[in-house]
């Protein structure tokens, strides 16, 4: 028998639960929502997805009246704050907007039945499931948010220099592009550049410039400049 709920109630119409509502209906699922705040989930539900900012879990699993599993979507979070529900997380290690097709799925449960629906419902949506302990979680959310959104603020600081030269931030696309997948392919064996070549000299005039022309980023500059040492060592 299917674990996939028979309608799924998504609670939150942010990002993720804009993103998540659609996906699920697009395959096949019965699914109310993205709820907003204050309105009420409707009755006879067998699940509850809630997609609201982490703070706020505990406090809209409160306001669902017992009887249908409920799941939480983030990454840094326990079952804890789901309690007394029979609950589940399924944590998509994907930003949005983007497809989730292919992304992991950290899933949890607090029964066989509710982990099996948190795999379900990722699997519908072709996301690929792994499990985390709960000791484990601040560490693989640090990674995930490591991974995507300080690469954002570092596209973004590279983006600011770069605009002191006249040039503008297109012209880094496809160098970022062609440095994830060399990344993706080769992992640290990707890296290019002057540290890798043991030239200092460059990285020294790269210093200055720095320091002149957007001395906020020097600090940025050289704890990755030492990260990136180490990389090579
Ligand atoms: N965005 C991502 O890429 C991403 C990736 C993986 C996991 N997640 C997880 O997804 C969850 C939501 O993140 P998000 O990025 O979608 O945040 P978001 O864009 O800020 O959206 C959160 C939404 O929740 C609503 N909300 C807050 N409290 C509510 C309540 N009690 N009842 C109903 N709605 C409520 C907010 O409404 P108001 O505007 O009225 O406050 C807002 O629409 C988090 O747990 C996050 O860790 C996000």
């Amino acid at each position: 028998m299917s674990s996939l709920p028979r309608h799924c109630v998504v609670v939150g119409a942010g990002r993720m639960g804009s993103a998540l509502a659609a996906a699920l209906r697009a395959a096949g699922l019965d699914v109310s929502g993205p709820l907003r705040r204050g309105e009420r989930c409707p009755q006879g539900t067998d699940c509850v997805l809630l997609c609201v900012p982490d703070a706020e879990i505990g406090k809209a699993a409160q306001d669902v009246a017992p009887g249908p599993l409920v799941g939480h979507v983030s990454g840094a979070t326990t079952l804890a704050p789901l309690a007394p529900h029979e609950a589940f997380s399924l944590h998509p290690l994907m930003t949005v907007p983007a497809t989730f097709e292919e992304a992991g799925a950290a899933i949890a449960g607090t029964t066989d039945r509710a982990l099996d629906t948190a795999r379900a419902l990722a699997e519908a949506l072709g996301m690929r499931t792994f499990e985390v302990a709960d000791e484990d979680r601040a560490a693989y959310h640090a990674a995930a948010s490591m991974a995507a959104n300080y690469l954002v603020a570092l596209e973004d600081a590279a983006e600011r220099l770069l605009a002191t030269t006249g040039a503008s931030r297109e012209l880094l696309v496809p160098l970022v592009r062609a440095t994830v997948e060399n990344w993706a392919r080769d992992g640290a064996r990707a890296l290019t550049g002057p540290i890798a070549r043991g030239d200092e000299q460059t990285v020294e005039r790269q210093r200055a410039a720095v320091e002149e022309r957007a001395p906020e980023l020097l600090d940025l500059f050289d704890a990755l400049a030492n990260s990136t040492r180490e990389l090579v060592a």
